[in-house]
């Protein structure tokens, strides 16, 4: 018996190529419903099963399918549309598209290359948006749905628990002179109403108001938001001590010591908002842009960043005292710079998708959380994970030994972590492929603008003070954009308010 195994296992290695039923293969991402779903970089996710219905591990090869997709444009040219296959090496592809034009009639067809065999073929009469439309949907219930965004938010339900009523004519002075440290604190004040943002910045530095004022775009030109105001942390520490006056202030980054409203990071945002546009890291790159099968992945932890925190320098001398567990190193100094004779010297970039070429990542806090968690969890690599009193919008619903394994704050049991790891190769790849599937289910980017509407939905219901344009705020505006709506609801609700 177990010989008739070992020899069909050698039969399916030996015929990867053909053993999977194209009728089979399971289909789903925001790219099935362009029609309901507007984003920048639209995707798909493909997972192919063989012919005894198994779900494919492996890659079955990277050209194994084409994409077709045609649309037109309201006066009848062919819509620019740019494709992507991705290849995420465990069975599944990503396919995803992102259109320059609002196109009608649109196909979209997916075939197995060799033998032109249709795995998917859709069309939808449109009118299919791109992201710079700005058309949005008046049910914020219905687009909530179209996204199949979660019904609720444990984090959400969490930081808003002690804000039952706000009102702010009674506290926005108060918050504004609490956070008046110019050169240290750099808060803004948004203001949306109907639909239309405004606001006003306090402090510095805040260049990083962009990021705050690309999701407000982005999301306002896809769903009608309810009239809300709100404070934004745009510096790295959470800013309101566990212990001191309720302030509501949304940050990026949350700690155990603090109560602010976390969201997504900026980092997170940007890429998801700009896949396929300015960024090269996203969440569905990450997926596919790896290339080291687990087997060979080089077994060392593999970790590179800037001297941000002192653990990190640590991290250099553990690696020193066990040379063939660690390829790391400090990238720049600047905390730490009269160490950098010790610690030093930098070392040369090395492209993020290059790190899943090791299997052990660390993810060992910055400044505060460091941003590239998402990231890790999304690649083939198994990630250790400093314990930590910071945390982003997702990390309170992962499950160390689940999703990573935790790492001491001090690293002192790193050593014992990795060696469990290297002696339990098998359960170490089941995490690995939890954390991916957890990072699909919650990182992606239509995740990310599902948080941020759910988040500012619940928000308004709390408010109770009236919502006004404050005399000193400016007004974010949309880019100039010439797209023409063909929703009657949408007009009607222009023309109510
Ligand atoms: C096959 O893959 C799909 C998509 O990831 C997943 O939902 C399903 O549970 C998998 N089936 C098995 C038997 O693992
Ligand atoms: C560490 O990784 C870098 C970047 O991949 C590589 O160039 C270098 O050779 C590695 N060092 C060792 C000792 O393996």
């Amino acid at each position: 018996m177990i010989f008739i195994s070992i020899l069909l296992l050698l039969i399916c290695q030996e015929s990867k190529n053909i053993e999977i039923n194209p009728s089979k293969t399971i289909f789903w991402g925001p790219g099935l419903k362009p029609d309901k779903i507007t984003m920048r970089a639209r995707y798909i996710f493909l997972q192919f099963v063989d012919l005894k219905g198994k779900n494919l591990t492996e890659s079955p090869g990277k050209d194994i399918i084409s994409v077709f997709i045609q649309g037109q444009t309201s006066i009848g040219y062919t819509c620019h549309v740019w494709t992507q296959i991705l290849d995420c090496k465990d069975g599944s592809f990503i396919v995803r598209y992102k259109l320059h034009n609002t196109c009608f009639n649109l196909k979209l067809k997916i075939k197995m290359k060799h033998n032109n065999l249709p795995i998917l073929s859709m069309e939808f009469k449109g009118p299919i948006y791109e992201e710079e439309c700005y058309c949005p949907n008046p049910s914020i219930n219905n687009w909530l749905s179209d996204l199949e965004c979660l019904k609720n938010y444990k984090q959400i339900h969490n930081d808003l628990i002690s804000f039952t009523n706000v009102n702010f004519d009674k506290i926005r002075k108060s918050i504004i002179k609490a956070y008046d440290r110019p050169g240290s604190v750099s808060l803004c004040h948004y203001v949306v109403q109907s639909n239309k943002i405004f606001r006003e910045c306090y402090g510095r530095y805040v260049g990083f108001k962009i990021f705050m004022d690309s999701i407000l775009l982005s999301i306002t030109r896809k769903v009608l938001l309810p009239d809300i105001e709100f404070f934004v942390n745009l510096g790295d520490w959470p800013l309101v001590p566990k212990e001191g006056k309720n302030y509501p202030i949304f940050s990026w980054c949350g700690s155990f010591d603090t109560k602010d409203i976390v969201m997504p990071t900026y980092d997170i945002t940007e890429s998801s908002l700009e896949a396929m546009e300015r960024v090269m890291l996203d969440m569905l790159s990450v997926q596919g842009s790896t290339d080291t099968p687990w087997k060979e992945k080089i077994e060392k932890v593999f970790w590179r960043g800037r001297d941000s925190r002192r653990e990190r320098l640590d991290l250099i001398d553990i690696s020193r005292k066990y040379p063939d567990l660690f390829n790391v190193s400090i990238t720049n100094f600047f905390f730490f710079k009269d160490e950098k004779d010790k610690y030093g010297p930098g070392q040369s970039h090395v492209s993020f998708f290059n790190f899943f070429k090791y299997k052990y990542q660390l993810n060992i806090d910055g400044t505060v959380a460091a941003y590239r968690f998402p990231y890790l969890l999304a690649g083939d690599s198994l990630v250790l994970k400093q314990d930590s009193r910071y945390y982003e919008f997702f990390y309170n619903d992962l499950i160390p030994g689940e999703h990573y394994i935790s790492v001491k704050n001090d690293l002192s049991n790193l050593i014992e972590r990795i060696m469990w790891a290297k002696e339990h190769d098998q359960e170490a790849l089941q995490i690995v492929k939890s954390a991916r599937k957890f990072a699909r289910d919650n990182l992606l980017p239509h995740n990310i603008l599902c948080y941020h509407v759910a988040l500012f939905h619940e928000w308004s219901k709390r408010l109770k003070s009236k919502i006004e344009v404050l005399h000193n705020m400016e007004e974010v505006l949309q880019p100039k954009h010439s797209c023409k709506c063909y929703n009657a609801d949408i007009t009607k609700t222009k023309e109510e308010l």
